[in-house]
């Protein structure tokens, strides 16, 4: 199980529906932080949602939460940026500049996908059918007039045997 059950449970009031909304960038850092102290590698989570949907933010604050200090930037020209913590190795990757899946061959994308390892991963259609499935897939939309933002949250490792992909 890539995420504590018990402590999805109280950071998503929705229970079941893994639903909630998240009012302004400070909220979503805050919430970012305490899910990302929940993962337990090895992890790979897909972060879906339109240019601007909060994405990146939301991969900075689980980092953070998890004690990366100094700059978290969006990997958007590297495609890839490393955290080495102690206890465990963060691949933040935003594929929105991937021309095409192939290109992840060449990356070495399997190596990325280690046991210690937590992945979090933009744009991961971008990289689909060679981007291992997700374990976790948070969607992001715009709520309120842009001011909020709603996160859909689902646990697709149940589907990950049967090689299914993007939830
Ligand atoms: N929960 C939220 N409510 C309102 N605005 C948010 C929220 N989370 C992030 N934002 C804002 O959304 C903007 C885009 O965020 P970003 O993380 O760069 O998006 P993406 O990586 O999906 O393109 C930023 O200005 C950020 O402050
Ligand atoms: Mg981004």
């Amino acid at each position: 199980m890539p995420i504590d059950r018990n402590y999805l449970a109280t950071v998503c009031p929705e229970g079941g529906r893994w639903q909630l909304t998240l009012n302004g960038e400070e909220a979503m850092m805050a919430w970012a932080g305490r899910f990302g102290r929940a993962l337990i590698p090895p992890c790979v989570v897909y972060l879906q949602g339109t240019l601007g949907a909060g994405k990146t933010t939301l991969a900075r604050g689980m980092l953070r939460g998890c004690g990366v200090q100094g700059a978290v930037k969006s990997p958007t020209y590297t495609l890839v940026e490393p955290y080495e913590l102690p206890e465990m190795t963060f691949y933040h990757f935003d594929l929105y500049r991937l021309g095409d899946p192939e290109e992840l061959e060449f990356m070495g994308i399997r190596d990325y996908f280690g046991p210690r390892n937590v992945c979090l991963v933009e744009w991961p259609d971008k990289g689909y059918p060679l981007l291992p499935a997700a374990d976790i897939c948070i969607n992001l939309d715009l709520s309120d007039g842009g001011r909020s933002r709603q996160l859909t949250i689902a646990l697709c490792s149940e589907n990950k045997s049967e090689g299914s992909v993007p939830c």
